[in-house]
């Protein structure tokens, strides 16, 4: 694997909202406190590996480093807000994350919200600054749509919105596909995409590896349940059994473990060979990316 978290954490720290040094905001402390408590990084991870897949002139360009680091910063902000904001009291009420106190069980319930709300706004202006990197730039401008997009009420927080709705109610098939499509997918399709379309590559590749993210989000998203009910806490940094305390009707719940865990590897599978179809520039990195798919799916934390 060419990169490591640590690699991908220099890359999008820089982007972090600065702290104020007149009042020490806490909320903004809180905000960096949530975003640097640890997490894999997969969905920048993912963007950059594709990025690098799909990139074709001799070497990176300085701007396009820059643009591309700055998408990926923004793509992980958005989705520290929604894990910040998912364990508030009012949705999921968790107190254990990435090891550690959940920003509201550090900061309170007040920060916890505004500390979302910060990292989801800071993802806008670090993306709007790159837009004047590059003035006119089409693939800058669809990429931020696509983030824009994927985050928003139909993407994943449309997803989260239907969860909580829906919680403690049994889910017809159709209902759990959204909200896994949504809540959890929309992110992942978003981190492929944006590297491809800032990379330059084709529509029909961008729609391939948009498809290639549906599979692996709702994959993710299954192992994430199958992990609630089986996994080990100290290695998950989070609470298991949150989602029976919660009175929640996940995939595992309603099909089984030994069902959860082969859709997880059909979905992987289906993944993988789309990947496999793709004319990647960079071999390697495509390489890098299935591996990381495949790796996915036995996850442990
Ligand atoms: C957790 O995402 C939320 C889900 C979509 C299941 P991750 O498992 O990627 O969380 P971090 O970023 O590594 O903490
Ligand atoms: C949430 O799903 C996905 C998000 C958009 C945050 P979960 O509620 O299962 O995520 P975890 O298990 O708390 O990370
Ligand atoms: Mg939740
Ligand atoms: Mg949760
Ligand atoms: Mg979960």
């Amino acid at each position: 694997m060419r990169y490591d978290v640590s690699q991908i954490e220099e890359m999008i720290y820089p982007f972090l909202p600065k702290e104020d040094e007149e009042f020490g905001i806490s909320a903004i402390q809180a905000a960096n406190y949530g975003f640097k408590a640890g997490g894999k990084r997969l969905r920048p991870m993912m963007m950059r590996l594709v990025f690098d897949m799909l990139y074709n002139k001799p070497a990176v360009t300085k701007s396009d480093e820059y643009v591309i680091r700055a998408f990926m910063a923004a793509l992980e902000m958005i989705h520290t807000h929604s894990l910040i904001h998912d364990d508030l009291p009012a949705l999921d009420n968790d107190e254990l994350r990435r090891g550690l106190p959940t920003v509201h069980a550090k900061y309170g319930e007040a920060m916890g919200v505004l500390a979302g709300d910060i990292l989801l706004n800071h993802a806008y202006e670090t993306v709007a600054e790159a837009m004047l990197e590059k003035p006119g730039d089409v693939c800058l401008t669809e990429a931020f749509r696509r983030l824009a997009v994927n985050s928003g009420a139909s993407g994943m927080l449309g997803g989260q919105s239907l969860d909580v709705e829906k919680t403690g109610c049994p889910l017809e098939a159709h209902e759990l596909a959204f909200i896994y499509e949504n809540k959890t997918a929309a992110l992942i399709e978003c981190a492929l995409m944006c590297g491809a379309i800032l990379a330059g590559a084709s529509r029909e590749t961008v729609a391939g590896l948009e498809k290639a993210g549906s599979n692996i989000g709702i994959a993710f998203q299954i192992r994430d349940d199958i992990l609630d009910i089986a996994g080990d806490e100290a290695k998950l940094g989070k609470p298991v059994n949150s989602d029976n305390e919660n009175d929640k009707y996940t995939y595992v719940r309603i099909h089984g473990k030994e069902e959860s865990e082969a859709r997880v590897k059909q979905l992987t599978d289906e993944a993988v060979e789309l990947i496999e179809s793709i004319d990647a520039v960079d071999k390697e990195a495509a390489d890098d990316l299935i591996h990381l798919f495949r790796s996915l799916t036995d996850r442990d934390r």
